[in-house]
């Protein structure tokens, strides 16, 4: 609103120049989409992840999401130690905050998650989430990941019962539910994420019905349904949007 109303006593001056006028243009539009993601979804959000792009021409692929229309770009940072592969650290990372025109959601799949924070928090990314199975003092990391301005979000293993975040709920934006054991893309989904999802609602509408729900692995237009019926807000597909022989638009399409 702020924006619009800037725009609106600058066209009165006849202060506009067209390089504000573009400028003014891509505020909205990042602004409509961060409300978007900030409030309950009207319709499923598609976190496509770059574990499954060709890293020949990550650049390229990270550019094809965006304009394929996904809410957001899923990175997955592993550290060998807490999964048993190793990926990207932030000189990768600040390549694809470059290319992207939608905000990153860091998955973290590290030990040593503060560490991690402070050297993703300068990508000013929408979302940091870290394994609570790896975290001896989850309340103080969510903390600091907010207070770096970062949306801070807690990722479940398949074995581990939304009932033990019930008291950190009210202060995360996203519960991260992982429907793979996490390490690798294109696993068989694990199906007890659904039952997962059902439970994790029901505690979400008693402490923080704003908390959004994403789920993560395996995520395809054959489990989608399942997803969206038990409340899940946003999916993380890698395989299914990467490897879609009608490239990755249709692909996010079909998740929607
Ligand atoms: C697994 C990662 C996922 C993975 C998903 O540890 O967290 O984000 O890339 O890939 P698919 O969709 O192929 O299972
Ligand atoms: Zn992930």
């Amino acid at each position: 609103m702020n924006i619009l109303w800037d725009y609106r006593q600058k066209l009165l001056k006849g202060l506009l120049s067209l390089e504000d006028l573009l400028f003014t243009a891509l505020k909205v539009r990042y602004s409509y989409n961060n409300a978007y993601i900030k409030d309950k979804r009207i319709r499923m959000l598609v976190a496509p992840s770059i574990l499954s792009a060709d890293f020949g021409s990550l650049a390229h692929d990270v550019k094809a999401i965006c304009e394929g229309e996904c809410d957001l770009v899923h990175v997955d940072v592993m550290d060998g130690h807490f999964v048993p592969n190793l990926t990207i650290g932030p000189v990768v990372v600040e390549a694809v905050a470059k290319a992207a025109t939608k905000p990153l959601d860091i998955h973290l799949m590290v030990e040593n998650n503060s560490f991690f924070v402070d050297l993703f928090a300068p990508l000013k990314p929408e979302f940091i989430s870290f394994h609570i199975e790896e975290e001896k003092h989850p309340h103080r990391l969510v903390q600091k990941i907010r207070s770096l301005g970062i949306r801070p979000a807690i990722t479940l293993n398949p074995h581990t019962p939304p009932e033990s975040i019930e008291f950190l709920l009210e202060d995360v934006d996203m519960v991260l539910l992982m429907s793979v054991n996490p390490g690798f893309g294109g696993q068989m989904f694990i199906v007890n994420v659904v039952e997962r999802a059902e439970r994790l609602k029901a505690l979400i509408e008693k402490r923080n019905p704003k908390c959004l729900i994403e789920v993560d692995g395996g995520v395809s237009d054959k489990n989608i349904k399942l997803l969206k019926d038990a409340g899940v807000d946003i999916v993380v597909a890698g395989s299914f949007v990467y490897k879609h022989p009608e490239g990755v638009a249709t692909a996010i399409s079909a998740l929607k």
